[in-house]
This record gives C-alpha cells, structure tokens and sequence, in this order.
C-alpha cells in the first residue's frame, strides 16, 4: 500500500472515531458534572487513536462496514484513556503531562482524575450495549473489552509493571508484562472489530496472533521513546521509566538490544498476517509505521 493512501486511510478512520467521542462524550459524559469535564478534557484530548483505527481495520478486513464499529472502536479509546488517567497518578508513574497538555490530575485533582477515569471505563461499556449491531455481537465485545482491560488483562501488567519497579525482571517476565500491559488493549482492538464483522474464526486468529506481536512493539519503542524523545514531540514526560527505575528492555540489552526485538516482533506480526493476503495490506503498513513512529 502506497504511503499516502495508507495515511489517508488512517487519518478517515481516526477522523471517525473522533466524531463518535464527540458525539457519544456528549451523551455519557456530561459537561454539566465536573467528572464528565474532566473525562472529556482527557478523552478528546488528543492521542493517535492506534487501538481504535485497528478496531475499525478489522472490521474492514473482515468484511463489515466500520462505521457501525465506530462505537466498539470510542468504546475501546473511553477504557485506553481511563488507563491512561491512572497510569499518571502519583501512586502509579506520577506523570505531570498527557497528550501536551497537564495530566488529568494536575489540570483537575486526584479525586476529580480518579472519578473521571472510573467514569469513563462504565461509560465504555454503556457505549457497546447501546452499540447498533446484534446482540450477541455486543455481548462478544462487552466480554472481550473486560477481559483485555481486567485482572487478566491490562490491569495484571500495570501490576507486574509496579512490581518491576523494585524487582528485575528477565527477558521472559518483561514479555509477560508487555503483553498484559499494552498488548491486552491491542488486541482487543482486533477483537472488537472481528466481533462487529462477525469475522470468520480463521481470520480472528490470524489478526489476534499479529496484534499481540503488535502489542509488544508498541511497548517497547514507547520505552524507547521515553529514554531517545523530548517531552515536547511526545507530549508526555521523558525519563519516566527511569525515574521509576522501571526493568525496560533498554535497561536490560540496551538501546541497540531493544530496537532489534522490536524489529523481530514486527517480523512476526507480518508473517501472522500472511494467511489473510492483500486486503490486510493496511495492518502491514500500520505495523510498518508503528515500528518507526517517533511519538
Ligand atoms: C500510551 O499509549 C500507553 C501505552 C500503552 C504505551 P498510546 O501511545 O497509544 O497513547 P495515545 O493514546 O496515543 O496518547
Ligand atoms: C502504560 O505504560 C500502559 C497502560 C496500561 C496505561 P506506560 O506507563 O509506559 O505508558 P506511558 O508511557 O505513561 O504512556
Ligand atoms: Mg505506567
Ligand atoms: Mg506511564
Ligand atoms: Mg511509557
């Protein structure tokens, strides 16, 4: 796929999950509480929208229509940025800046930062049950969307991330960690757009096996990003990993070592994606770019 094709596609799907934020930001979380303005300033802040263009890829590449999966893809960016609100607390990484702008804490309190986000993880699932496609295919993805942000999901790896903070880790752990942490929500954006398509089994595997390799890609050059990066290209602190004295793959092989497992794990989701042919031409380029990004 040609770059600028590949850009343009991007850029109609995340255009697309903006609008539905927007539009769904207005019905569950009301300006009217100070909750739903905080959730709001953190949701439609900004953020490059990776989980929810992957939603509606997938639904794309299954052969569904992804404007009726817009709702599972705003679903799956309200329960990214709660985790994102979290993350920055002072009892988690105690980040000051998000998306170029002061974390949801610092431009409200904590109080205000912690409500907002539990705000928006019940506004996702509200999202999905009045999403319109079938019941049964909201169901999937009320089921796939807790299990990925759950206790064996997402919220196992910021647990084993806290964990690495006084403990090293091996090679073997820190995989474990990514994938729970970051690759659990990727993959999740697979899962929600094959449920919308009600994709063929054959082709969720194929997309869940290049998402979790995807997944862990995604957080090992945010490790990079945050030892190579300025805080003004990434709009969120550098050196935070250090500061925590976080277990990284750079502190474990170094940068070099790191770039080269990212490139391996990029190898590895292409070829997860070689049984689905050209119609998955879109994901490879996104793996491409991901790989390169530099925010
Ligand atoms: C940041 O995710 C948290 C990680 C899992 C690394 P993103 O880099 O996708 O953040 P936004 O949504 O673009 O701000
Ligand atoms: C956070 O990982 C992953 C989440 C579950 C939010 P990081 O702590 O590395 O994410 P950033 O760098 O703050 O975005
Ligand atoms: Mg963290
Ligand atoms: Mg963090
Ligand atoms: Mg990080």
């Amino acid at each position: 796929m040609e770059q600028n094709a590949y850009q343009a596609q991007y850029a109609a799907f995340s255009a697309l999950t903006e609008q539905r934020l927007g539009e769904l930001s207005a019905r569950f979380l009301p300006a009217a509480s100070g909750i739903g303005q905080a959730a709001q300033y953190s949701l439609l802040g900004g953020g490059k929208r990776v989980r929810a263009v992957l939603t509606l890829a997938s639904c794309q590449l299954a052969g569904g229509d992804p404007a009726k999966a817009a709702d599972y893809a705003a679903a799956l960016e309200m329960l990214h940025c709660y985790s994102l609100i979290h993350d920055d607390l002072p009892c988690m990484d105690n980040d000051d800046t998000r998306r170029g702008r002061p974390s949801c804490h610092r431009q409200f309190d904590e109080a205000t930062a912690l409500l907002a986000a539990d705000a928006l993880v019940t506004a996702a699932f509200e999202v999905i049950a009045a999403a319109p496609l079938p019941a049964g295919s909201r169901v999937a993805a009320a089921a796939h969307l807790s299990c990925a942000g759950g206790a064996r999901g997402m919220l196992y790896g910021q647990e084993l991330d806290k964990h690495y903070e006084t403990v090293r880790a091996t090679e073997a752990q820190l995989l474990e960690l990514h994938a729970h942490k970051t690759g659990a929500l990727i993959a999740a954006g697979v899962e929600l757009g094959c449920d919308a398509a009600d994709a063929p089994e054959i082709t969720r595997a194929a997309l869940i096996r290049y998402a979790r390799e995807l997944g862990l890609v995604f957080q090992i050059v945010d490790d990079i990003l945050d030892v190579t990066s300025t805080t003004e290209q990434l709009g969120k602190p550098v050196g935070s990993d250090a500061a925590n004295e976080k277990t990284t793959f750079i502190t474990l092989y170094g940068l070099e070592g790191a770039r080269r497992l990212a490139a391996d794990h990029n190898e590895a989701a292409l070829a997860a994606l070689a049984p689905l042919g050209e119609p998955a031409e879109f994901l490879r380029e996104m793996a491409r770019e991901l790989l390169q990004r530099d925010k």
